[in-house]
């Protein structure tokens, strides 16, 4: 439970909030590389921490993300014409380049000087493993995360979004949370798992979480019993501010899970699907996963995540919802548009998401009293999420600790 003060705060991440200045020191997830314009193309929409701005591309294949509002009358430049060197309003004619200066403004006379003294914000943004980042900090950027995802041949990793209504904290946690596999993700009837993996899952339903503080963020450590002597470990890495790895089930695939807050009320999620060594095979997600058009999945509130009572009730499915994405969706969108943390009851099995909101609630303080943020250094990103059994007397943190390095040469650890 949060007081209303520390809710407001892990929350609100507009220009002037404490966690959206705290935000806006790192490099942010805003668009897929898909929806990039070509040079001189028409500019897209791009809504990211509560600004509303425009991609464009200029003839040199330059990338800037452009207020989206002329610095004139405030009518859109996504109506704009890209002419190559800039993006000019149709409102009055003015033009602003990829730096968001004015550059022409023929409804003024020739004489005036104006333009010089126009500008609108432009920020930085570059395309990297199927993702533009774009950085909306003041000054110089930090060096672009390099997670080991980011850094595999584009054969080995599916990069993909889909909308989430809600606050980007809630969904932040829900892939902290390691204790829900057993039950929204259930596939099958704990007296007959399908698999080791739901044996696993199914057989101790109470993990008890340790966590580990480390340069980059936390290792989230969730044990569930095996036998008198040993102890199944499913480690989340917490990348400090939007990122997850998420330990790999059956064939060995990891899943990064990062948010993208679009504004208080709006998140994007992504999703990164890669083994360092494999290939992906699987047309994944598939195209039918969304509303035609758009990055919105199609089992979404609106239609009830097309829940069927019936297979919840005879157990063919826990939730009666299909899809990871969709029950992890649903829960998210449901604990309210921005989740109010001084009404819930947490147990031990919270563990988890308790220390990352300690952890950014001090972090979000002590970068407002002029600490430098926490995670700007790529060269700790070299981690891996880990499912792995070791005995109960080795601590996690040393049992694991070749498997979480994220080497070439490192085998994925999956128990399943
Ligand atoms: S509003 Fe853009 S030129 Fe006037
Ligand atoms: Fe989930």
């Amino acid at each position: 439970m949060l007081t209303p003060e520390e809710n407001e705060t892990l929350t609100r991440v507009g220009p002037t909030a404490p966690m959206g200045r705290f935000l806006r020191r790192y490099w942010v997830p805003a668009l897929l590389a898909e929806e990039v314009p070509p040079p001189g193309g028409a500019p897209v929409r791009c809504r990211i921490l509560g600004e509303d701005l425009v991609l464009f591309c200029d003839q040199d294949g330059h990338l800037a993300l452009l207020d989206e509002h002329c610095a004139h009358r405030r009518a859109s430049l996504y109506y704009g014409r890209n002419e190559g060197v800039g993006l000019r309003c149709v409102y009055h004619g003015w033009m602003f380049d990829r730096h968001g200066q004015c550059i022409d403004m023929p409804s003024e006379p020739p004489e005036s000087a104006f333009k010089e003294k126009v500008r609108i914000a432009a920020y930085p943004a570059v395309v990297q493993a199927g993702v533009v980042w774009a950085y909306l900090g003041p000054g110089e950027p930090p060096p672009l995360p390099a997670m080991e995802w980011m850094t595999l041949p584009a054969s080995h990793c599916v990069v993909s979004k889909h909308l989430a209504e809600c606050n980007w904290f809630q969904v932040l946690e829900g892939a902290i949370d390691s204790s829900h596999i057993s039950f929204l993700h259930r596939l099958s009837d704990p007296a007959h798992p399908k698999n080791r993996f739901e044996q696993l899952k199914l057989g101790d339903p109470h993990p008890r979480f340790e966590v580990a503080e480390t340069p980059y963020g936390l290792a989230v450590g969730a044990r569930r019993s095996v036998g008198d002597d040993q102890y199944w470990w499913r480690i989340t890495q917490y990348l400090c501010p939007y990122y997850t790895l998420i330990p790999p089930v059956e064939e060995g695939w990891i899943g990064a899970f990062f948010v993208a807050p679009i504004d208080d009320t709006a998140t994007w999620v992504f999703r990164a699907r890669y083994h360092p060594e494999k290939p992906q095979t699987q047309n994944y997600p598939t195209p039918d996963r969304y509303e035609p058009g758009t990055y919105r999945l199609a089992r979404n509130r609106d239609n009830e995540y097309r829940i069927d009572r019936e297979a919840q009730l005879n157990g063919t499915s826990y939730t009666g919802i299909d899809g990871i994405a969709e029950q992890d969706l649903m829960v998210a969108e449901t604990e309210g548009v921005i989740y109010d943390r001084t009404l819930e009851r947490l147990g031990t099995s919270d563990v988890g998401i308790i220390r990352c909101r300690q952890y950014l609630l001090h972090h979000v303080a002590a970068f407002l009293a002029g600490a430098t943020p926490p995670n700007l250094d790529p060269r700790e990103h070299r981690v891996r999420p880990v499912s792995m059994i070791l005995p109960r007397s080795v601590p996690f943190m040393e049992g694991a600790r070749e498997a979480m390095r994220a080497s070439p040469g490192v085998p994925v650890f999956v128990v399943a």
